[in-house]
């Protein structure tokens, strides 16, 4: 007998430290989770970087909870309000409204084909939304919340307008850029006020703008100081993530200052108070409001309350969001909440980095993304596919990058290889040898005893990286239950012992269709469609994460459904033509970038007459050999054939040209390439990709005609 390893007594003893969890985490002290998930600015599609940095944890999460038993309220919303929504409807010639119903409709529609679970999907245009974002106003305002204070701003006297921070560009101060913003210059990365910029310019009519006195109402953050310096760098020193810890440390170590509040703009929330007519609240004082609406547009629906998810000691509150949104939603959105007196704060603000895609910054503007309504077109009932590998690759701790060969490796050799094969090898087996019936465990050896046991650690460490919002570790741990299937299935060989030993092959089929029962649970919250696809082939209900970590899902003689694919091998051609449309992309991109050559300097009438043009015909033409880019060419110039030498290869083929009619200086002085005399020159022109092309008389001009 063998001697027993710690590793064989902490898996004997596996179910005991199930409990571990609880301890571990805080979650037993909550009686319900309010998760809020970053409501996306509706003048745009859904791309990967958002979905790998808010919307796939947030819903892995929520998932987990509510498999769980948990009472969660998951809240997403457009958000249609502030200067990115007029700018599109600028761009697009389209009013602001018009832009947010074409995005908040196309935006709704991707996330539910993603299976992201939210409760409510609601938008900051709806009438609940200007209703409550108007009320927390009016009663910060009656509280006192408030300062008013007047400033000096940006108007543009021919629109009429006072002038948001993006409708003024002009000359960066720092970098000379000349199309800076008047808040950044993309240029150089500062961050600007509008005051700064040289030579400002407004967007709206392209005027110099004047500064005109206007008021404004303002959120005295530095008043809030003291508290939030207690409660983010004291209380929550160790549960949030460092980055997010990181940023709202030095801003607060920077010292807080008062915040507007209010803008002059026409597009928004009306500012309800007297003077206020032509102001809206700011798009980040009304958007987190938006959360609030949404969940009572939720209660509405539902006939549930909506309050205790927001002001109840018990409730958890918690925000997924991006980093860039990170001071909004520690230190602003919490000092309104706290103003306002009767609201809960968030227990965490899990902040993802971002996502790159082939080691670029992902980029509306250049379309440089993996837009999710086109993924969903062009890859169709691969929802899981992306979900997986946006978690897999997710940027919890730094950026991190997105690439097709990545995405096409992970699903070919994890989801497909690991876990898509093992179930389909337990299924296949044991309709073969069962007749799809689930066989009933015999007596078991030590190596069955230790993966059962196996079994038992997979909730608890799944829930543990979850709860910490560690979702890359947790997606890890489910494809190492995956993992030990496969070795169990490759370790046991049930093939090799049917006929012979049946009692062992049934055991063998037994544990491993109980690994797939356990897997049905746990991957639920990662990858939802292929839970339901397991579920209806084993013939189950959806079990709940506690039922999950044992070996007794499945009951002997249970009738299983006939075997189907998980996953689908991904192919390369699938791939070269995403990559090729990324190509493209950035061969547009470089396109519109492209500026013709500046002017030379001017050369007299007689520098001119000096160059002898013609019109010549192309008779011959060969490779140059040891010379990628050179073609020898005859040319018949009316006064003689000659040779001349052309870098032209790249861009024509030699026996495609014969016959061309060309423009040739004839009369430069002669000169060597490779060996060969060239005693001319043909004249080419070259666009913004660089292509050449050949400079042809616009009607049929014989060889010799004079270019003049
Ligand atoms: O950064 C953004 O895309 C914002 N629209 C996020 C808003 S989150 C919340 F406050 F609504
Ligand atoms: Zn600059």
């Amino acid at each position: 007998m063998p001697s027993i390893s710690l590793f064989q007594i902490i898996s004997i003893f596996a179910p005991l430290f199930l409990i571990y969890p609880l301890f571990m985490s805080d979650q037993s002290n909550f009686k319900r989770y309010t998760v809020t998930s970053a409501l996306p600015y509706a003048n745009g599609p859904i791309h990967i970087g958002h979905l790998a940095g808010v919307y796939v944890p947030a819903d892995i999460y929520v998932r987990y909870l509510r498999s769980k038993g948990e009472d969660v309220l998951f809240i997403g919303g457009s958000d249609e309000h502030g200067v990115p929504i007029t700018i599109r409807a600028r761009k697009e010639g389209l009013a602001s409204q018009q832009v947010v119903d074409k995005y908040h409709e196309m935006i709704k529609k991707s996330f539910e084909e993603l299976g992201i679970s939210f409760d409510v999907y609601s938008r900051t245009s709806a009438p609940i939304h200007h209703e409550t974002a108007s009320a927390f106003f009016r009663k910060l305002y009656e509280q006192g919340e408030f300062i008013e204070k007047y400033s000096d701003q940006y108007f543009d006297e021919e629109a009429k307008h006072f002038l948001a921070d993006r409708y003024i560009t002009g000359t960066c101060p720092k970098c000379g850029f000349e199309k800076a913003y008047g808040d950044q210059c993309e240029s150089c990365g500062s961050s600007l006020s509008p005051t700064e910029l040289i030579n400002p310019k407004s967007a709206l009519s392209g005027n110099t703008p004047v500064l005109k006195e206007t008021k404004h109402w303002f959120l005295p953050l530095d008043k809030h100081e003291g508290w939030l310096r207690e409660w983010i760098l004291e209380s929550h020193k160790d549960d949030w993530k460092t980055n997010v810890y990181g940023q709202c440390k030095s801003w607060l170590d920077g010292g807080l200052q008062p915040r507007a509040v209010t803008r002059d703009l026409d597009w928004g929330v009306k500012v309800p108070v007297e003077g206020a007519e032509d102001k809206v609240l700011y798009v980040w004082f009304d958007a987190p409001i938006g959360y609030i609406s949404a969940s009572r547009e939720w209660s509405l629906k539902t006939g549930k309350d909506w309050e205790p998810y927001w002001k109840s000691a018990d409730s958890k509150l918690v925000h997924f969001i991006g980093k860039d949104n990170i001071v909004f939603h520690c230190i602003i959105f919490p000092a309104m909440l706290k103003a306002e007196g009767t609201y809960i704060l968030p227990d965490n603000v899990p902040a993802n980095e971002f996502l790159n895609l082939e080691n670029d910054k992902i980029s509306t503007s250049r379309n440089w993304a993996v837009w999710l309504h086109e993924y969903l077109e062009e890859l169709p009932g691969k929802q899981d596919v992306l979900r997986y590998v946006l978690a897999a690759n997710a940027p919890e701790t730094k950026d991190n990058d997105f690439t097709w060969k990545d995405f096409q490796l992970k699903n070919n050799s994890e989801l497909l290889a690991i876990f898509g094969n093992f179930v389909n090898r337990t299924m296949v087996l044991t309709h073969k040898y069962f007749e799809g019936k689930v066989p009933a465990v015999g007596e078991m050896d030590d190596y069955d005893k230790q993966v059962i046991a196996e079994i038992g650690r997979y909730p608890g460490s799944i829930a543990l990286s979850i709860e910490n919002y560690r979702f890359r570790e947790a997606l890890g741990e489910l494809m190492n239950l995956a993992r030990l299937g496969n070795k169990y299935l490759t370790d046991t060989e049930p093939w090799k012992n049917f006929p012979a030993n049946p009692a062992r092959v049934a055991t063998n089929l037994n544990i491993a269709l109980q690994i797939c029962a356990n897997l049905t649970v746990l991957c639920e919250p990662f990858l939802p469609f292929t839970a339901t696809k397991l579920a209806n082939m084993l013939n189950i209900k959806q079990f709940k994460w506690g039922e999950a970590g044992n070996a007794n899902l499945l009951a002997a003689g249970h009738l299983l459904n006939a075997p189907a694919l998980l996953f689908e091998k991904i192919e390369d051609t699938v791939i070269e033509a995403q990559v090729k449309k990324l190509l493209d992309t950035k061969k547009a991109n470089e396109a519109s970038q492209w500026k013709p050559m500046p002017q030379k300097p001017t050369i007299t009438f007689d520098d001119f007459t000096k160059l002898d043009l013609r019109i010549g015909t192309i008779v011959a033409a060969e490779k140059v050999a040891k010379a990628d880019k050179l073609l020898r060419l005859t040319v018949d110039t009316g006064l003689d054939s000659r040779t001349v030498v052309s870098g032209i290869a790249a861009h024509y083929s030699a026996e495609d040209i014969i016959g061309r009619k060309v423009t040739i200086l004839i009369n430069l002085a002669p000169r060597s390439l490779k060996g060969i005399e060239s005693q001319g020159m043909i004249l080419m022109a070259e666009n913004s990709e660089g292509k050449l092309c050949f400079v042809e008389p616009s009607e049929p001009f014989g060889s010799g005609s004079e270019i003049r």
